[in-house]
């Protein structure tokens, strides 16, 4: 039921303060500060080697969980889309952990996928949303998101929760391998456990996107830039504003800008900026400056101190609450779900049922 929303896409992207609340709540012992992740007949802390692979927006949670895992717990990480990783003969060695992320547990290449890995030794983890999937069965170590089902053809919620429990498992991992104080994971925790609030903050917006959404509708082409484990928000803005407003759209680290896409720059080209303040923030900044040399429109998404330093010249500005590094992936889903939202409606495309897609692709 949709109940007070237009859409069910909607509807779950305001779910998300509870449903990560929710996901975060199997993960995090409140009292402790502490992860606890479900019993596993291995040793995580023997892992060498961690392969992710999933498909999709799911492929964008386990980009961000890589920039985690090798910053916080020094453990290497491949990193692949299950149609290429399938197909490639990659090399698998013994001690090896390989992750799969997806919603809908049955996507038929991160399946396929899985076997794989399986059948060449490495332990399969996987973080799936629907408990009773083939995904979920075919596990050594099952990490479920507890996002509730999601209707929407765009992935929203689900996405987040995957963000909440890779980021539990980030700080677990790095605990074991001794990269991270006691103290340190109780920080982690902490900040962890803001994320309900914070994306609640972020959800305030909604009224000033919807605003700024029919500046966006009429452009042909849209930029998603980000840096660090922004990159892939930039990626997942773009993919959500393809998938159901049918604009083209692109993501980009900030810093390949000037390798080529700034050809593209002019003033029909906004360029959705995902920005956190904090020690990457000046180089993002000098990027923006070379889009609005070019005459591009920057839409700039970053919290207070940000926004007072880069904000004037931009043809919008959405303020993000001032958050944890650890947490600002989860926390900036947000305006680029309700951006792809907004500019869907305005546009009138069918929002829950996007053409030629469909929500579980168990087809190859
Ligand atoms: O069920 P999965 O997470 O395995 O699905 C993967 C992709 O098909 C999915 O994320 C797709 O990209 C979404 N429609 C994105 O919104």
């Amino acid at each position: 039921e949709k109940g007070r929303f237009r859409h069910f896409m909607q509807k779950e992207i305001f779910e998300q303060p509870t449903v990560v609340a929710q996901t975060l709540g199997s993960y995090l012992r409140r009292v402790e500060q502490q992860v606890a992740l479900p019993q596993m007949d291995f040793a995580l802390a023997d892992v060498r080697r961690i392969t992710i692979v999933a498909c999709g927006t799911s492929f964008y949670a386990g980009m961000v969980a890589k920039y985690w895992f090798e910053q916080f717990a020094r453990v290497p990480v491949d990193l692949d889309v299950a149609s290429e990783f399938r197909y490639r003969n990659p090399v698998l060695e013994p001690g090896g952990l390989a992750l799969f992320i997806s919603q809908s547990g049955e996507t038929a290449d991160t399946l396929a996928a899985l076997r794989h890995s399986k059948a060449h030794g490495q332990k399969i983890a996987v973080v799936v949303n629907v408990p009773t999937s083939s995904m979920a069965r075919e596990a050594d170590l099952l990490l479920s998101t507890h996002a509730g089902p999601e209707i929407g053809v765009a992935s929203t919620k689900a996405f987040t929760c995957q963000l909440a429990v890779l980021a539990a498992v980030a700080a677990h991992l790095a605990v074991v391998k001794g990269k991270m104080t006691r103290e340190e994971e109780q920080d982690a925790v902490r900040h962890l456990l803001e994320a309900p609030a914070a994306l609640n903050a972020a959800l305030a917006h909604d009224a000033d996107i919807a605003a700024m959404a029919p500046l966006i509708a009429p452009a042909r082409d849209v930029l998603y830039l980000g840096r660090g484990p922004d990159y892939p928000l930039a990626l997942e803005g773009a993919l959500k504003l393809k998938e159901i407003s049918y604009i083209h759209a692109e993501g980009y680290a900030s810093g390949e800008m000037k390798h080529g896409p700034i050809a593209l720059i002019d003033e029909a080209v906004p360029v959705i900026v995902l920005a956190p303040s904090g020690p990457l923030f000046e180089k993002t900044v000098s990027n923006m400056q070379e889009v609005r040399a070019r005459g591009g429109k920057v839409v700039l998404i970053s919290d207070a101190a940000g926004i007072a330093e880069a904000g004037e010249g931009c043809l919008a500005t959405i303020e993000m609450p001032t958050v944890h590094p650890l947490i600002a992936p989860l926390v900036y889903a947000v305006p680029v779900q309700l951006l792809a939202y907004h500019v869907a409606v305005a546009k009138g495309t069918d929002v829950d049922q996007p053409r030629n897609l469909a929500k579980s692709v168990t087809v190859e």
